[in-house]
This record gives structure tokens, C-alpha cells and sequence, in this order.
């Protein structure tokens, strides 16, 4: 039977998601016993944790769940600027509390087989994603998911594809991007109980509508998320662009 199709919500605005990924956070937590959740880094979510800080800071939403993420560069450990774990808690200096007492597991930075079967048994043992948030790549990537990756792949060290270097590009000025990323893999990501991606700007459109409406394939990592049944996806307008919507109604009538 095929899996449920994705909700998708286009948005005036990418303001207008903040609200929706602070609930979907809020839910989590108060269905689930310290239920782990997983963030995604990108600028898509610079405004998200603005507000989560907030949220975290005031008590709106409670620290009783558990942190982690999608990924991390080779040779970044939390403390070094250009990492994935240094923007989260840069952008969210609570994330760095709950680091810091053991609430917020970080991607291993070393390619290491063993350190990363560790990395997710530990995840599988604090009761697996629950909630996962997902930004895409304008090449269709999820997580450094690059096009032609396998779909039943775990954690893995990864060869950034050159457009995805490109976007990096600025954050590492006037050093060169990194190369290599320790990711979750495909496999990891549909794992997780509820999905929750958002995608701003048209840039991201071909991918958006890669996602949505191309073949389910390797050359759009991104398509693999339509096996999952529990997707939502937050979309502005210039990202929806690509996306028939009417057409999407179309072909899910019975
Ligand atoms: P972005 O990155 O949020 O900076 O656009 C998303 C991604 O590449 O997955």
C-alpha cells in the first residue's frame, strides 16, 4: 500500500512557519517521556531558533526532551565556527546548556565506523527520532543525502557535492568549505516518527518540486520522503512555485 501523502502548506512567508515548527516541538514534548528530537541547520531555520531560544529561555516550551541533528563536517568538534553543532547553539544558546549537561547528543565529526554505529545505537536506545526536522538542498539533498545516494543507507561520511559546497561557500570564507560530513543517511532519516521540512526561496523550487512530484529516485534524494507517511512539508510561495498543486489533488483523487 502506498504510504500516505505528504501535507503541504504554502506559506505568505517563511516567518510564517516558525509558529507551526514551535508547535509541532511542543506536541512532541508532552506526548512523549523526553522524546529525542532532531534539528536541521541551513539558514531555513535561523528564524526557528531565534524563537526556540526564546521559547526555551521562558518556559513555553520545556526542556524535557533530548536534542540532535542531522549531521556534522569531518574535523569540526562543537567548538569550532563552520560546524553544525557551534550554529545550533550559536543560533540557540540553550541547545549549548543542554549540551553541556548531557541533553543534546552531537554527530560525531571523525570518520570512524565504530563511532558512528555507536552514535546511532544511542539514538535507537534514548527511544529513536520522534520528530525530525529537515531542510533540502537546491539539488534535491536531504541532510548531505547528494543525489545518487542509496536510499537504505544509516549514518555515513559523505563527499559534499560541488553545489552544496557552493552554498556553504560563504559561512567558511576566506577558508575553503569542507569536503566531508558524517550524515544521517536515508534509512536514518525515515526512521524517525514524524516528518517536518521546509523549504524557502526559489531556489529551492526545482528541488521542491523534484521532491513532490518526480520519480521516486536517487536523483532527487529528497523524493525518498514520499515512502514515509508521516511528512509534512512547510513551503513559501516562490518555493512552491514548481509545485502543481492542482495536479498533486489530481492524482491523489481515488
Ligand atoms: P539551507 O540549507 O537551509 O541553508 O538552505 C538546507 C540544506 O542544504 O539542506
Amino acid at each position: 500500500m502506498p504510504a500516505p501523502a505528504p501535507e503541504i502548506r504554502v506559506l505568505p512567508a517563511a516567518e510564517a512557519a516558525v509558529p507551526t515548527l514551535l508547535d509541532e516541538l511542543r506536541r512532541v514534548v508532552a506526548a512523549n517521556e523526553r522524546p529525542l528530537v532532531s534539528f536541521a541547520t541551513g539558514g531555513t531555520f535561523t528564524g526557528m531558533f531565534t524563537a526556540l531560544a526564546r521559547e526555551l529561555r521562558d518556559g513555553g516550551i520545556g526542556r524535557d526532551f533530548v536534542a540532535t541533528h542531522l549531521d556534522e563536517y569531518v574535523d569540526f568538534p562543537p567548538a569550532r565556527a563552520g560546524g553544525m553543532v557551534h550554529e545550533l547553539v550559536t543560533g540557540c544558546p540553550p541547545l549549548g546548556d543542554m549540551l553541556a549537561a548531557g541533553a543534546f547528543v552531537p554527530v560525531p565529526h571523525v570518520d570512524d565506523a565504530a563511532a558512528l554505529a555507536a552514535h546511532a545505537q544511542k539514538l535507537r536506545e534514548l527511544g529513536g527520532v520522534k520528530l525530525q526536522l529537515l531542510g533540502i538542498g537546491r539539488n534535491g539533498h536531504i541532510a548531505f543525502n547528494e543525489p545518487g545516494t542509496a536510499f537504505d543507507t544509516g549514518f555515513h561520511v559523505a563527499t559534499l557535492a560541488e553545489a552544496t559546497r557552493q552554498d556553504a561557500r560563504a559561512r567558511f570564507l576566506p577558508g575553503e568549505p569542507p569536503r566531508r560530513a558524517v550524515t544521517s543517511g536515508i534509512a536514518t532519516i525515515l526512521a524517525a516518527d514524524r516528518l517536518v521540512l521546509c523549504a524557502f526561496g526559489a531556489a529551492k523550487a526545482d528541488a521542491v518540486r523534484g521532491m513532490l512530484q518526480g520519480e521516486v529516485a536517487t536523483g532527487c534524494p529528497a523524493s525518498a520522503l514520499r515512502r514515509h507517511g508521516n511528512l509534512l512539508v512547510l513551503l513559501d510561495r516562490e518555493a512552491a512555485r514548481g509545485f502543481d498543486a492542482a495536479a498533486d489533488q489530481a492524482s491523489a483523487a481515488p
